[in-house]
């Protein structure tokens, strides 16, 4: 296959080999101005200075004034969804919180209906437009949960639609079942009949058909109960699905501890946290996803990187994209936010929605930096005057060129 050289760059952002955490989040290993990078068979085969640069390629890319940075990684997304949900947006800026929304049935279970009735065919091409304007803007590896059916029948038409965007599309994704995304109305006054539907007719057919690599819960006061979670993570786990979970989003409510012993890979939100949850996080392995766009949304406050990053604990930032919290799927702003508003420095912040991501999705030896033998997903940057400028100027995607192992997207 064809060789790819982008030479004479300004900086070539090669990245950490693996998930970080502590005192190397502020670290990112790179090479300086006149840096190259060498692609064959859609994988990073040689990075070195100019010196080293090879003399041909059959594509030659000049890189000067401009980074090249490794793909972001978006490890929690809800990409497959129905429609929007404009109207709720207005009524939060009338005074309704999401809370209330979500009682009153709007939010997820609003979604739900809308997905409920959209043919497969045009929920796929709905979702693989959202995935080609992210693609652009520099995001390579992703993952899509469920949850928006909420019955056996539209959970695994999300989850089809899923694989085949996994076929078709030439992007690597990971996917995870969130049938326990909310309560359907019907199931309000018996809840123990929706978790008995998830447990034993979703479940069994979801791991049955290969369709998940996760299972998801929302453990939150509006939705599942820190007992009801693990019961569903248990059940999860008896089907080879590891857990990853939205957790502590309004309240603490001791579901981070839960999930650490449930042996989590990730828990994501953490808007609201309790010096018991720092403690469970600090002992163990687990990445802590923060969803800055979801909060600014939301006017809610933004998580406490810094006392998660103090506590040495590994840091992953992602999207969140969802009709309800974050209607876009754009990391460059991620990365600005988590920067403005949590304090995160720009080499935290680039750690943590590069590597920190694709070891969220336990894809840090494939993806997520630029080592020779990783697969060459990575951004090509607009000219731009140094790397810092990237969450400075924010609102702008930089992305000149994408790339997904090596082809040009
Ligand atoms: O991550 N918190 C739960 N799930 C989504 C929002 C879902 C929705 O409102 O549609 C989130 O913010
Ligand atoms: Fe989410």
């Amino acid at each position: 296959m064809a060789s790819t050289l982008i030479h004479s760059l300004q900086g070539l952002i090669i990245g950490h080999s693996k998930r970080v955490q502590g005192p190397a989040m502020q670290e990112l290993p790179q090479l300086g101005p006149g840096a190259f990078i060498l692609i064959e068979n859609g994988k990073v085969v040689k990075t070195g200075n100019q010196a080293e640069t090879p003399e041909r390629a059959d594509r030659m890319i000049d890189g000067a004034g401009r980074f090249v940075l490794p793909s972001w990684v978006d490890s929690h997304t809800h990409l497959v969804f129905a429609g929007s949900r404009e109207t709720e947006f207005v009524d939060r800026l009338r005074g309704f919180s999401y809370e209330v929304i979500a009682q009153r049935g709007g939010g997820i279970l609003n979604s739900a209906n809308r997905l409920r009735a959209m043919p497969e065919e045009e929920l796929y091409e709905q979702s693989l437009a959202r995935l080609e304007e992210i693609r652009q803007f520099g995001t390579g590896v992703l993952e899509i949960k469920s949850g928006y059916g909420l019955s056996l029948e539209s959970e695994l038409k999300i989850l089809r639609v899923i694989r085949r965007l996994k076929e078709t599309s030439g992007m690597p994704i990971r996917a995870s079942f969130l049938g326990a995304h909310s309560i359907p109305m019907e199931y309000r006054e018996n809840r123990a009949a929706y978790l008995r539907l998830v447990q034993e007719e979703m479940l069994p057919q979801v791991a049955g058909e290969g369709l998940a690599d996760y299972i998801d819960v929302f453990c939150e006061k509006v939705a599942f109960s820190v007992a009801e979670t693990e019961q569903l993570l248990e059940a999860g786990w008896k089907y080879g699905l590891k857990p990853k979970i939205h957790v502590n989003q309004f309240y603490a409510l001791g579901g981070i501890p839960m999930a650490c012993k449930q042996g989590a890979i990730s828990v994501d939100h953490l808007e609201v946290m309790d010096p018991d949850d720092i403690q469970a996080l600090q002992q163990s392995s687990i990445i802590a996803t923060l969803l800055p766009t979801a909060p600014f949304f939301l006017r809610d406050p933004l998580p406490n990187a810094r006392e998660l990053l103090e506590a040495g604990i590994p840091v992953a930032l992602a999207s969140d994209y969802n009709p309800g919290t974050t209607p876009s799927g754009r990391m460059g702003f991620v990365v600005s936010l988590a920067c403005i508003q949590m304090r995160m420095l720009p080499e935290e912040a680039i750690n943590a929605a590069t590597i920190n991501g694709a070891a969220a999705l336990e894809w840090d030896d494939e993806y997520g930096s630029l080592h020779p033998g990783k697969w060459a997903s990575l951004q090509i940057t607009d000219p731009i005057p140094s790397l810092d400028y990237l969450p400075y100027r924010f609102g702008n995607d930089h992305t000149w060129k994408a790339f997904v192992e090596g082809k040009e997207v």
